[in-house]
């Protein structure tokens, strides 16, 4: 038999999907890369055209004819990363959200199920809601109002999870779930509605960067290279049905990653508030102990993260990668790690 692994990765177009498929690629895998491109683009693949071992089908994961479609390529393993993103996008793309999350998991793990592969479902720290318990173990079962405005992703995202259980237990599918918190790096589309990179669009266009709420909400950011390591781990590693948290360790307000930013950058463009567009949670922080015992630990601080963004973003470089330590002077948690980017 061999060696080679056959991948089909879902939302392999989109920024978290196109960092898996170059890692999967050049580690040597054969990758199938399915995406509508609702959220994703395909300039975010285009290097890996290039390769023999990569593919990508555009095409809609709830499509009825989706399974006898894919089938027939006997997958060893499924990332099912696909599932329009992005806050500002919950009332626009609510349905489709809906729909992805339902019929299109249920297709993904019907596969699955036909190619007897394995399975990883990249869930949501959304599935928490606004948490009231910190950090969040994945026992604790959130706060989560199936109306709300954001019910349309939270609700989603645990019914997809409802799903990949339900295969686990009836069907014997050998799946995962990892619930990421807010992850950032390269391959970022500029246009990306998440707070990064809408931080560094509003520098790049000499606006000020707006922050919704009074920016004390939290948010634990993880490096984008640090949760493909996890996703990979957990396939390897994972037992069968259970759920792993994956994400930063320190939390930051949005007024200090705001901060961080600008002096980065040295940008001239001021904070401005403004009252928030849908409801916002007030943090979240996981506890990841479960899915370090299988090996896995952050490693890529959110300075050098942010510094390896700004070039494709076109903004300014004002300090020099081995002063960052000495960089930020303002009052952002002190624990924020300066460690070498791997
Ligand atoms: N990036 C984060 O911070 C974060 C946090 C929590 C959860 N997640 C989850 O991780 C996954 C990847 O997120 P991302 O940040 O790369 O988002 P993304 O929007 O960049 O990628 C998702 C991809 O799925 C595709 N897609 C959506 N619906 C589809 C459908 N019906 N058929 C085929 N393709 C479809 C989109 O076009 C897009 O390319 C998503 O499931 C998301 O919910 C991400």
């Amino acid at each position: 038999m061999s060696s080679i692994k056959n991948i089909l990765v879902t939302g392999g177009a989109g920024f978290v999907g196109s960092n898996l498929c170059r890692h999967l690629v050049t580690s040597g895998s054969i990758v199938d890369c399915v995406d509508n491109l609702i959220t994703g683009r395909e300039e975010s693949i285009s290097d890996l055209m290039d390769y023999n071992s990569f593919q990508f089908i555009k095409k809609d994961i709830t499509d009825s004819d989706f399974v006898s479609i894919f089938k027939q390529n006997n997958y060893d393993e499924i990332f099912h990363l696909a599932c329009p993103t992005g806050v500002p996008n919950i009332g626009r793309l609510a349905e489709e959200m809906l729909i992805t999350c339902s019929k299109g998991t249920d297709n993904v793990l019907t596969l699955a199920r036909l190619c007897n592969a394995k399975l990883v479902y990249t869930s949501s720290a959304e599935v928490y809601g606004d948490p009231k318990v910190f950090p969040q173990t994945e026992s604790y079962n959130g706060d989560v109002d199936p109306v709300g405005p954001r019910s349309a992703y939270e609700e989603g995202k645990r019914f997809s999870e409802a799903l990949v259980s339900m295969y686990v237990k009836k069907y014997g599918v050998d799946a995962e779930i990892v619930r990421l918190f807010n992850t950032f790096g390269s391959g970022m589309s500029p246009d990306d509605t998440r707070v990064i990179p809408q931080f560094f669009k509003k520098i790049r266009l000499g606006e000020n960067i707006v922050i919704y709420g009074d920016g004390n909400q939290t948010r634990a950011h993880m490096h984008v290279k640090d949760l493909v390591r996890g996703l990979v781990l957990v396939t390897a590693k994972g037992t069968p049905g259970d759920v792993y948290n994956i994400g930063g360790s320190k939390q930051m307000t949005i007024k200090q990653l705001a901060e961080l930013i600008d002096s980065l950058t040295s940008s001239t463009v001021n904070i401005e508030y403004r009252p928030h567009f849908i409801e916002d949670h007030g943090g979240r922080l996981p506890d990841t102990n479960r899915i370090q015992s299988l090996g896995w630990k952050p490693v890529v601080s959110i300075a050098e993260g942010l510094l390896e963004m700004m070039p494709g973003h076109g903004v300014p470089i004002n300090k020099n990668i081995e002063n960052m330590s000495k960089v930020y002077t303002g009052q952002f948690d002190q624990n924020i790690c300066f460690e070498p980017l791997l």
